[in-house]
């Protein structure tokens, strides 16, 4: 049975379209809840950090105003304010000032920073700004700053430093937990679809090899009901394909045995009706012979016109049953590697005299090296000669019989062609029927005979009409018969 690869079966294609998909989705899922997520604590991070800024603004400057006008010394409130700032942890704030309205440190979470004073684009920004300000001096630092200013009198500006790298962890670590869900959803769809696909290609499998087990023509197993599901229908219906192919096959044997009896029966009628036709005619002729003998009113030279009639008739029945006896007696042929130049030579030698007496040409178009077939020397040279002898029937007053062999497709092919009458189109699909004649003292059973010894060779033999004048007999053998 085949084995299927883990990607082209279905089961691993099922496997990675599902994990594809899962991937997908929740990537997708990911992205949008982790930018929702960073969004909501982003927010929240500046809204604290606004409302810390905006508070202490106010009382940074108080301070700064009270102490203009010589209300209270300042000494070291604002720097209290800084560092009661820098105790809240929940904000994560990296740094804390108020600088006045140069831009100069007036106090600093770094002590050391004081008195400095900053020109950079942010600071510059911030001096100018009457509105509290969000500024992102780095990717991880949210920077929130606030005038300290009443109505259009500013004293400065307070500004603290937010840290955003504890935002940026917890997003690192939710996409964490997306990627390790959607690897335990691919776990599991792909155990699901294990489990699922283990059940369903179980009885596939099953029946998978049921069919490796059956050979075509074998007569299919009984059929056992199994489940009523689509496998089981599928199995029902392999079942009934089987048994429909036999059913076929058994009417296909009926109808060619009958066929082959039919064309037994049919050459059997042609055979017999003719030997009934050849052997009653000359008996026919016999017995009105002997009745005018039996009247005794015949003169004598009448009574020799019978007798000669007579020996005719008797010579004609003897020889349509000694053709038809060679025939049926015809042993297996005695094959041996035959030259097929010499065995025509032969052949037309022993019509020497008609080709002769009839002025008959005789071209041969033999190569000198034919290959040797194996055939049954006898019974082709009687083939040759009924061909011959039939060309030269054809050619009453005289002309060309040609022969011709040669080696194509693997086989020996003679033609023979002669410039004689030809064959009326009407009967040549008669020609080798047995008793099939058209000549008067023929029996017409030499081409049914030289039919008979070519196929017994496993050869083919075939009767046309030349391109111009005259038939044309072509055979052809296998050449390599073992
Ligand atoms: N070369 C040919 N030219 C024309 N007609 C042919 C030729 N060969 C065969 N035929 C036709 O085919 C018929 C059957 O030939 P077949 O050799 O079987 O019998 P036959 O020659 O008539 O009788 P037999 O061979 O017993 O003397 C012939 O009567 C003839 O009409
Ligand atoms: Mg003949």
């Amino acid at each position: 049975m085949k084995n299927f690869h883990p990607f082209t079966s279905l089961q691993g294609k099922f496997t990675l379209y599902l994990s594809i998909l899962i991937l997908a989705t929740m990537s997708t899922l990911a992205y949008w809840n982790i930018s929702r997520e960073k969004k909501l604590m982003q927010d929240v991070i500046v809204k604290e950090g606004k409302a810390l800024v905006e508070s202490l603004a106010i009382s940074c400057t108080n301070t700064m105003l009270y102490e203009e006008i010589g209300l209270i010394e300042e000494g070291g409130l604002l720097d209290n304010y800084i560092s009661d700032l820098m105790q809240r942890k929940d904000l994560h704030i990296i740094y804390a000032m108020i600088l006045d309205s140069k831009g100069k440190v007036i106090a600093h979470s770094s002590m050391n920073e004081v008195g400095s004073s900053y020109q950079d684009e942010i600071t510059e920004k911030i001096l100018t700004s009457w509105n509290t300000l969000l500024q992102y001096p780095s990717e991880n630092v949210l920077d929130i700053s606030s005038p300290l200013a009443i109505s259009t009198k500013r004293w400065g500006t307070l500004r603290i430093g937010i840290s955003l790298e504890n935002l940026k962890k917890e997003v690192s670590s939710l996409a964490l937990k997306y990627i390790f869900y959607t690897g335990g959803l691919i776990l599991l769809a792909t155990g699901v679809i294990g489990l699922l696909f283990g059940f369903i290609t179980k009885p596939l499998k099953s029946l998978t090899k049921e069919m490796d087990g059956m050979r075509s023509g074998t007569d299919p197993p009984p059929f056992s009901e199994t489940a009523d599901d689509e496998i089981g229908i599928l199995r029902k219906s392999y079942y009934q394909l089987l048994k429909r192919i036999k059913d076929d096959e058994n009417e296909r044997e009926r109808t060619q045995r009958n066929l082959f009896l039919t064309e037994k029966m049919v050459a059997i009628g042609k055979l017999t009706s003719g030997v009934a036709h050849e052997i009653n005619n000359p008996l026919g002729g016999l017995l009105n012979c002997i009745y005018h003998f039996k009247r005794r009113d015949l003169s004598p030279e009448r009574q020799l016109e019978y007798l000669q009639l007579m020996e005719d008739g008797i010579k004609r029945i003897q020889k349509t049953v000694t053709n038809l006896l060679e025939y049926a007696q015809t042993p297996d042929p005695e094959r041996s590697a035959t030259d097929f130049n010499f065995l025509i030579q032969k052949s037309l030698s022993l019509l020497d005299y008609q080709i002769k007496k009839k002025q008959i040409e005789v071209v041969k178009e033999i190569p000198e090296k034919l290959p040797l077939v194996e055939v049954d020397r006898n019974q082709m040279s009687q083939v040759f000669v009924n061909i011959f002898l039939n060309s030269i029937q054809a050619m009453e007053g005289g002309g060309t019989l040609k022969i011709g062999a040669g080696v194509s497709d693997g086989r020996l092919v003679v033609t023979i062609s002669d410039t004689g009458k030809g064959v009326p189109e009407d009967i040549l699909p008669k020609v080798f029927d047995p008793f099939f004649t058209t000549k008067g003292e023929g029996t017409g059973l030499g081409l049914w005979i030289a039919q008979g010894i070519v196929e017994r060779h496993g050869g083919t033999i075939q009767l046309s009409n030349g391109e111009g004048q005259g038939a044309i007999v072509e055979i052809q053998f296998p050449i390599d018969r073992k």
